[in-house]
Formats: structure tokens, sequence, C-alpha cells
């Protein structure tokens, strides 16, 4: 494959239609997105993708009916306590980003386990964000930034955008290329904003536990065919 991208991200949308489509809950929907997930992970690493970040729930999400909230947390640690070996054993490391303090004790439990697990792995690196979202992560970045400041650490034109990047989630990792969203929405949903500033955007209407490998690869052959200008102009 011919210019692939190096950080790709998923916004996963779909599940509760897919479900509904079927005359079945929601939740079953979740389970087998669930699949899905599993199923791009592991084309990801045959792939060899470097970067791999998929939102799987965001700080709005909350508002949905507590049972559908109740059975996705229980779907996050059931699925993080049974695939942490296995990713270990595949050199996957992984990072769960997001807001912690509204989770669960024995999800942030198996969170802690499965970062500590894998942390030294070399190889996909498996960013999961949950109860994440952009604008909640420029706050923190903020509040970070004022007390250095106040604590006289660093100054004001100390701050640029490599600073500013610095104090978001995954500071160390580079920009998003291409950002997926599958479930026929056009949108953003508050997912990452600074990193997504120059990312390719491919939009699919298939609803994510449909999303297949081939459809995983045809995107990732229209966007080896963009012509990413980064603002400057190409003579042919
Ligand atoms: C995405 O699927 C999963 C989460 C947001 C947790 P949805 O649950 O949003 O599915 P639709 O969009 O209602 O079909
Ligand atoms: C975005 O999907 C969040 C995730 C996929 C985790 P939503 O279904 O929550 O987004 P909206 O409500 O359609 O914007
Ligand atoms: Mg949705």
């Amino acid at each position: 494959m011919k210019k692939k991208p190096f950080h790709i991200a998923i916004i996963m949308d779909g599940n509760g239609r897919w479900a509904q489509k079927r005359g079945k809950s929601r939740i079953i929907g979740h389970r087998y997105g669930a699949l899905s997930l599993k199923k791009i992970i592991n084309f990801s690493i045959k792939k060899k993708i470097n970067i791999l970040t998929l939102y799987a729930f965001s700080t709005e999400n909350w508002s949905r009916p507590y049972l559908e909230v109740l059975e996705l947390m229980k779907l996050f640690t059931f699925s993080i306590k049974n695939f942490m070996y296995e990713l270990h054993e595949k050199n996957v490391c992984v990072n769960i980003i997001g807001d912690r303090k509204k989770l669960s004790k024995n999800l942030v439990f198996y969170i802690n386990k499965i970062e500590f697990l894998t942390k030294n792995n070399k190889g996909l690196i498996l960013n999961i964000a949950i109860n994440y979202s952009g604008k909640w992560d420029l706050v923190n970045c903020v509040k970070k930034i004022y007390f250095l400041i106040k604590k006289k650490k660093i100054k004001i034109n100390d701050i640029n955008e490599n600073f500013v990047n610095n104090n978001l989630c995954l500071s160390n990792l580079p920009d998003i290329d291409l950002l997926i969203r599958t479930g026929g929405e056009k949108r953003i949903s508050n997912f990452f904003l600074w990193k997504i500033a120059y990312s390719e955007l491919f939009f699919t209407d298939i609803l994510w536990p449909d999303f297949s490998s081939e459809d995983f690869l045809n995107i990732l052959n229209n966007f080896s065919k963009r012509n990413r200008r980064f603002g400057k102009i190409f003579f042919s």
C-alpha cells in the first residue's frame, strides 16, 4: 500500500441503528460493535498500521438511558479484561484516554492493568477514548498551562503550538492523518479537535458492526490517492 496513514482515528458509530434494524435492543448492537472492533484491530496489526485511535464513549454519551450507559461500561470492562493478554501477545501498546473520574473503580482498575501490561510494547499503538471529548481535552490543557504560569515554571512566550500539543491527550503522538466515521453522520461529535487540524476525513454510511476489513482497506486505498497539500502549491 503506498502512502499509508501513520495515525488513523475512527468514530465507531451506528451500533444502535444496526440493532434497531434487526428488531434487537441497542446493547446487542454494541456487542456486535465490539466484535467489529476486534476485527479492525487485528487487520490494523496485519497491515502494520502505526497508531489507531478509537472513539468509544463521548462525554455527551452520559445523557443516554441509564441502562444503555451501564451496559456500555460493562462491555468496556469485559472487553479490556478479556482481550488484554491477547493484545499483549500481539505486541499492542494500549492507552485509554478521557476523564476517568466518572468511570467505575472496576473499569479504572482494568484500564490501569492493560496500560501497565502493554506499556513497553512496540507494535500497534492503540488509543481508546472513553469519556473523552475534544473540548474537555482543551479545557484540561488550559488549566495545566495556567498552573505552570502561576507557579512561574513557564513564561507567556513559552506557549506555542508545540507547548499546547504537549499538554493535550496523546501529546507524544503525531496528528491524525485519516479520520473515519461510520454510520452516515458527517460530524466530529466532539472527538479530537486539535489533532484533526489537517486530517483527511472519510465518512461512510456503513454501520459500525457491518464495517469489514475490506471496507477499511478501500478507505486506505482512497487515502493513498488523496493529495495532501498542507497549504502549499505543487507544480507538475
Ligand atoms: C456508537 O453507536 C457507539 C457509541 C456512541 C457508544 P451508537 O450507539 O451511537 O449508534 P447509533 O448512532 O445510535 O446508531
Ligand atoms: C459519537 O457518536 C461518539 C462515539 C462514537 C463514541 P454519537 O452517536 O454519540 O454522536 P452523535 O450524537 O450522533 O453526534
Ligand atoms: Mg450514534
